[in-house]
């Protein structure tokens, strides 16, 4: 049998190939394959088998893993990828306790990381994209949605838009795209947000024929937009074709969980503070809670997702870093998994499904990534740790020790 690559001496191979989304109880049960080898033929999975089988591959190229872990590409279902500037200075303001919500009244947050947005150039904001992407490859990231919304005019939004396009084609990584127009009031409509969300949904026709988003998301949050509001404007982008998603529930309790369930979103995410009533709606719909524990850590909070009795309750539940200038500055989706397990009370097998297959169906790449599986792409990692336990447990550092994307070595 011939391969161009093959994987082996794996210790434990996690093949995540349950029909994603896992849901509920479920999530905690983990196929581990013990003594595997996996070959690659044009950057597919060609072939799963164990050490001595292989014996018989004929590979370009042979990779050891050393009797360690070998996983899926992890999948990172919430970035805002795209915008310019940084906002260390904020750091400060918020460790003098001056809440979140507040410094984005004042004209700060997110809308300084606006005004940043709109005075950079279209290079730039590709170039640090790109920045981004490698560093979330370097920690076994094979997948990523990426937002917009530091523009919240038409040409700053459609700008970050061209940049995520642009950037699908420059970098090995696979980007899937979110248009976020939705995401704070400008200072320009601070009176008026129904005109602002009319101007952004007046894009949805040209984004679509340009494809330059699958999904539309907003903001449902005190100060921000009602849960009105973003009903009537989630399911006019329906109506253009769109999935949505929703920041539900991150701050306030408004009740974004059950819009989510309501208005049938791919995923509700964030859900920092949702009612019983949400999860209880979440747990009985087909949308995906996406967790963003960092969120809640970075903020300085206590409150964290109740992702435990989602999880009990049957819903199924993905894990993401938020990546973004202002509530979660990393890339380091392995230590998110880390702050799942030790405050969201996850166990590692929970956790191993939501960063791949429930990662994966939460941006409508269930049945390509987040799996090893024959005939799909070949995202693979291999990590320099002995088992799959053993990631909420060493935490904070870079485990990963070769990332391979479509059965290339980056
Ligand atoms: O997901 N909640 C709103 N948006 C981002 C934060 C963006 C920012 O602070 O720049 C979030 O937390
Ligand atoms: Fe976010």
């Amino acid at each position: 049998m011939q391969a161009d690559l093959l994987i082996t001496n794996i210790g434990q191979l996690l093949p995540m190939n349950k029909q994603g989304p896992v849901k509920g109880k479920e999530m905690n049960e983990l196929e581990v394959i013990e003594g595997a080898a996996v070959s690659i033929k044009q950057g597919k999975i060609d072939w799963i088998g164990s050490v001595g089988e292989a014996s018989v591959i004929e590979a370009d190229q042979t990779i050891d893993a050393k009797g360690k872990l070998v996983t899926p590409g992890l999948v990172e279902a919430h970035t805002h990828l795209v915008f310019g500037g940084s906002r260390e200075k904020e750091m400060a303001l918020k460790q003098r306790g001056v809440p979140y919500l507040e410094i984005l009244k004042q004209g700060g947050g997110i809308l300084a990381t606006v005004h940043a947005t709109r005075e950079a150039s279209y290079e730039k904001l590709l170039q640090k994209a790109l920045f981004h992407l490698d560093r979330m490859a370097m920690h076994g990231i094979t997948t990523v949605e990426a937002k917009s919304g530091y523009g919240l005019d038409a040409e700053t939004e459609l700008k970050q838009l061209k940049v995520v396009k642009a950037a699908m084609e420059k970098h090995p990584l696979d980007i899937v795209s979110t248009f976020l127009g939705a995401h704070a009031i400008p200072p320009e409509y601070k009176d008026d947000p129904e005109s602002f969300l009319t101007v952004m949904s007046d894009l949805f026709p040209q984004i679509k024929a340009e494809n330059l988003a699958e999904f539309v998301d907003i903001f449902t949050e005190t100060g921000v937009f009602t849960v009105d509001q973003s009903r009537r404007y989630l399911l006019k982008a329906k109506e253009y074709g769109f999935d949505v998603k929703i920041h539900a529930d991150e701050i306030d309790p408004l009740g974004g969980t059950q819009l989510a369930a309501e208005v049938g979103a791919i995923s509700g995410d964030h859900l920092a503070v949702a009612t019983d009533e949400g999860i209880k709606q979440l747990a009985a719909s087909e949308t995906i809670g996406v967790i963003l524990p960092g969120t809640s850590f970075y903020l300085g909070k206590d409150t964290y997702a109740p992702a435990r009795k989602m999880i009990d309750q049957g819903a199924a539940v993905a894990l993401s870093t938020d990546f973004n200038p202002g509530s979660s500055v990393t890339e380091n989706l392995q230590l998110i998994m880390s702050i799942a397990a030790l405050k969201l009370k996850l166990s590692p097998e929970e956790i191993w499904h939501a960063v791949t297959v429930n990662a994966a169906s939460a941006i409508g790449r269930g049945e390509e990534a987040g799996s090893i599986v024959e005939g799909r792409k070949a995202d693979v990692v291999i990590w320099d740790a002995p088992n799959y336990l053993y990631f909420p447990y060493h935490y904070g550092v870079n485990h990963a020790k070769t990332v391979i994307k479509n059965g290339a070595v980056l």
